[in-house]
């Protein structure tokens, strides 16, 4: 295992990134959706968090057909969030805070009301306009309207991964069909992308998020005929699939690379690919983005066994000289305090499970909230002790729940429409967030203003950031005080993993100011019961929650402990 001291190393290396869903933060005008002067107002509220950067999700001109990820114009703000200048007040507000930018990159695919794509249903088969895309005849050939897709394969979100547009051609799109994938062999697509980096990081960005950073790259002429159960099944360990994490993309990362590097500081990226373990380095590598996201820990249920085994691919990073990165929550995941209120289903990973509860609408197995808040708040503990980056996502710092019985009627994610309610989709994790007990829209917008775009349940009031503000053992105050000691533990980059009792995981690692950090977590039973065990003698630096009587940390429960 490599170790890089924090002073030598890069500020993205060991960073807390919080994730804003912009549509959903802060909502300014009044219109019922979040935008970027939003941000700007609560810049204080971050600051006092405590993190060291802010990822926003997109912000750009879009339908939001998928939320925002089906982009019209990578190189500009969608008027309803605010404009350029808006953009521009943001940053310099937050990096006066001393919180850095990240924005999102979505180079899979654009919106189907990119100019480029209505240039190509203008233009004929053949043409340069649709060479930017991947269109393809029928399998029949060119037989007309009514022809057979390309292939059978399907959609991430449910339903065919091919729309006709009418003259017997159709265009690939592993999302939304309002999301065609972009051909990568074309060199304007690629110049374009190269233009749009530089957009971002000549206006200050400090790094970017790279969208489905697995994908772009594909060779379908030569799979049209293979089975692929759906274009999810990316975790091949040989590069073979032929939709998702090809050789020929590194040579992508590599160029962008470059051109990070031209800027100073270089500017930082983290992959969104979902690969193989053993092939997350290609893009967490130096010569690549720099990081890349895992998702072992946040896949895995609050199980002991499980949730060791997220750690150890996660540190897997360490070893190929890339930083760590932890995340328990995203704009894609139902929230962390309910995933872990509910009963383990043997059948099916904490997440999958997770979704097919939101699925019937939060009905049975029961959520136990408490449990879940508790387990919520030891995660936190947890993946911030661990060497590497931390990705926090918005109203993680509230506790919040997933709003698992938003009614149909309301939902927007297209993955609700096209799985032909197989899922629910993503909505319940994004709605606006509560700042007041009160208003209209629990200070989310200005009272009176417009309903928020997504309804918030009434119990919003309790979890609201004022009433946690107001209350020294809220998830909020944890949050802040996990942050501030967590900077000044923070040490080389490395972990040792201790002896401990079944049902608990113990490791330490060289605290910056002396000494060893160790970080205790009591994982507990499957229904949150088990014994309470005793902690390594040292200074009690934070715990998640009380103590027992004895001074022994109880289950579901994390403490950090630096001892001489
Ligand atoms: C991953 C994003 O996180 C998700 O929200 C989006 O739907 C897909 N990529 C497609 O862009």
């Amino acid at each position: 295992m490599t170790s890089t001291s924090p002073q030598a190393a890069p500020w993205w290396r060991q960073a807390v990134v919080y994730q804003v869903y912009p549509r959903s933060f802060a909502d300014a005008d009044g219109d019922g959706l979040g935008d970027l002067r939003g941000v700007t107002s609560r810049v204080p509220h971050l600051a006092e968090l405590g993190v060291d950067a802010v990822w926003l999700s997109p912000f750009y001109p879009s339908a939001l057909s998928d939320g925002g990820y089906d982009v019209d114009d990578h190189r500009d703000v969608d008027p309803r969030l605010g404009t350029l200048a808006d953009f521009d007040e943001m940053t310099e507000a937050l990096h006066a805070a001393g919180i850095r930018v990240v924005v999102d990159i979505v180079p899979n695919h654009t919106s189907d009301r990119h100019p480029w794509f209505r240039e190509a249903l203008a233009s004929p088969r053949g043409s340069a306009a649709r060479g930017r895309y991947v269109f393809r005849d029928g399998r029949d050939g060119p037989a007309g309207p009514m022809s057979e897709p390309p292939s059978s394969w399907k959609s991430l979100f449910g339903g065919s991964a091919w729309e006709p547009v009418g003259d017997g051609q159709w265009y690939l799109h592993a999302f939304a069909k309002e999301q065609p994938d972009l051909e990568w062999s074309d060199r304007e697509v690629r110049e374009d992308f190269l233009t749009t980096l530089r957009f971002w990081a000549d206006r200050g960005v400090d790094g970017f998020r790279v969208d489905v950073a697995h994908g772009l790259v594909r060779d379908v002429d030569s799979n049209l005929h293979v089975e692929l159960p759906s274009t999810h099944t990316a975790l091949f360990d040989d590069g073979s699939h032929p939709l998702w994490d090809r050789d020929d993309l590194m040579e992508v990362y590599r160029e962008w690379r470059q051109l990070f590097d031209t800027y100073d500081p270089p500017r930082a990226a983290v992959a969104e690919a979902s690969v193989h373990p053993s092939r997350r380095w290609r893009y967490s590598d130096p010569s690549s983005l720099g990081q890349a996201f895992t998702f072992d820990l946040f896949e895995a249920g609050w199980d002991a066994a499980q949730l060791r085994r997220g750690v150890e691919l996660g540190l897997e990073q360490l070893d190929v000289g890339a930083s760590c990165t932890w995340t328990l929550a995203n704009h894609d995941c139902v929230r962390a305090a309910s995933r872990y209120g509910l009963p383990p289903d043997p059948e099916l990973s904490s997440h999958v499970a997770a979704k097919a509860w939101v699925t019937r609408d939060g009905a049975a197995p029961v959520l136990d909230r408490a449990l879940g808040l508790r387990r919520a708040r030891a995660g936190l503990m947890l993946e911030l002790a661990l060497p590497g980056s931390t990705y926090l996502y918005q109203g993680e710092e509230l506790g919040l729940h997933e709003v698992a019985d938003l009614p149909a009627p309301v939902l927007q994610d297209p993955i609700a429409f096209r799985s032909e309610g197989a899922e629910k989709g993503r909505d319940g994790c994004r709605v606006p967030l509560p700042w007041t007990p009160d208003g209209s829209s629990f200070g989310f917008g200005p009272d009176g203003g417009r309903d928020p775009h997504l309804p918030q349940p009434a119990w919003f009031a309790g979890a609201a950031v004022s009433v946690q503000e107001a209350d020294p053992g809220s998830t909020l105050h944890l949050h802040r005080a996990a942050l501030e000691r967590r900077r000044g533990l923070l040490g080389p980059e490395e972990l040792a993993w201790e002896e401990g009792p079944d049902g608990v995981l113990h490791w330490s690692r060289p605290a910056g100011r002396g000494g060893r950090w160790h970080c205790v977590v009591n994982v507990g039973g499957a229904d949150g019961s088990g014994a309470s065990v005793p902690l390594p003698a040292g200074e009690l630096v934070l715990t998640s929650g009380p103590l027992d009587d004895a001074g022994h940390l109880p289950p579901s429960t994390t403490a950090w402990v630096v001892s001489g």
